[in-house]
């Protein structure tokens, strides 16, 4: 069993946001910002794979089905331990032959009665890797599109979640934090940090941490490690912090029935949890329903980010 490591949990800003108040001087900022995380799947390839015409190098953008493909079937190239993170995760890359990118590897799975962690006792802890995938499916049932594709595949004799490799991150949350960036249009960062609240409610995470969120090149934003979600709360833990939500997102949300998210997520959460989660989703909807439409926005295409 792989060790729990203590996790700083992320404090709630101002308007329920994550975030700090904008500073002028971000903008200018942002250009002295270092690259960090994911390299792209050119700069991970092998030489063999960096030779392909350009056509194949740069071809659109792949469907959610084209990439769980290619992490269910790719073979590992080469695999390390991930920099950053407390549950030992791994960092791999894997290629078809065509195409060459990385997976992150997640084989968590920790039960416990009692957790203590900094003065404070959970009950019924859970982490584990099927979570990432099983948000992954929720996040594509509401179309909010925050969370990485994620899918079962064997590891070393063991099953894991194999996740979609970000790359292009410019920073994680805690670093344009420290780094004092502010995004180039708040309003559509913003209305991202408004559905990532609303998809942790939804899930009941208990490790949004700073490092689990990041951030690329395009100021897009993307939710990872949800191995820590599926809490028991049957209500939304903090309504407040629900600040709005797009129009046809909250459409979604309110259709969502036990069958739906039954066949989604398969076998990797139980019909309890889904219960419970439906049980959350009720007391979203009401509060947005009864907010009316100030908590209504139209949101930008999730790929294009929020550059201006
Ligand atoms: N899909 C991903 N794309 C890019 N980087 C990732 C991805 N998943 C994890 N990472 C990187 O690996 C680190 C550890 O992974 P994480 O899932 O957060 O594990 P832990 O449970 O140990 O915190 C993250 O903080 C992030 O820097
Ligand atoms: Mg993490």
């Amino acid at each position: 069993m792989l060790p729990i490591g203590e996790r700083q949990p992320m404090a709630p800003g101002p308007e329920g946001l994550y975030f700090a108040p904008m500073r002028p001087q971000a903008l200018a900022l942002l250009a002295g910002l270092t690259l960090i995380g994911g390299t792209g799947s050119l700069a991970t390839a092998p030489a063999d794979t960096a030779s392909l015409p350009l056509f194949r190098q740069q071809a659109a953008p792949l469907t959610d089905a084209a990439m769980e493909q290619f992490l269910r079937t790719a073979g590992v190239v080469r695999s390390r331990e991930t920099d950053k993170g407390v549950t030992g995760s791994v960092r791999a890359t894997l290629s078809d032959g065509a195409l060459t990118h990385d997976a992150h590897i997640q084989t968590v799975e920790v039960f416990k009665s009692e957790f203590r962690a900094k003065g404070k006792v959970e009950r019924n802890f859970r982490d584990s890797w099927r979570f990432n995938i099983a948000v992954y499916r929720i996040d594509r049932l509401l179309g909010l599109h925050l969370v990485p594709v994620s899918v079962e595949r064997n590891w070393k004799g063991t099953r894991a979640a194999f996740t979609w490799w970000i790359d292009d991150v410019l920073m994680d949350e805690g670093q344009r934090l420290n780094q004092d960036a502010s995004p180039p249009d708040a309003r559509c960062w913003y209305d991202q940090m408004r559905h990532l609240r609303l998809l942790d409610q939804l899930i009941d995470n208990a490790d949004r941490n700073h490092g689990n969120l990041l951030i690329t090149h395009n100021w897009r934003l993307w939710a990872i490690d949800h191995t820590r979600a599926f809490r028991y709360s049957k209500t939304p833990r903090f309504p407040a912090q629900l600040m709005g939500v797009d129009r046809t997102v909250l459409v979604r949300l309110e259709a969502l029935d036990f069958s739906t998210v039954k066949g989604a997520v398969e076998r990797h959460i139980s019909d309890a949890d889904i219960r419970t989660l439906l049980s959350r989703r009720d007391g979203i909807v009401a509060h947005f329903r009864k907010r009316g439409e100030a908590a209504l926005f139209d949101r930008r295409s999730s790929p294009a980010g929020c550059m201006n």
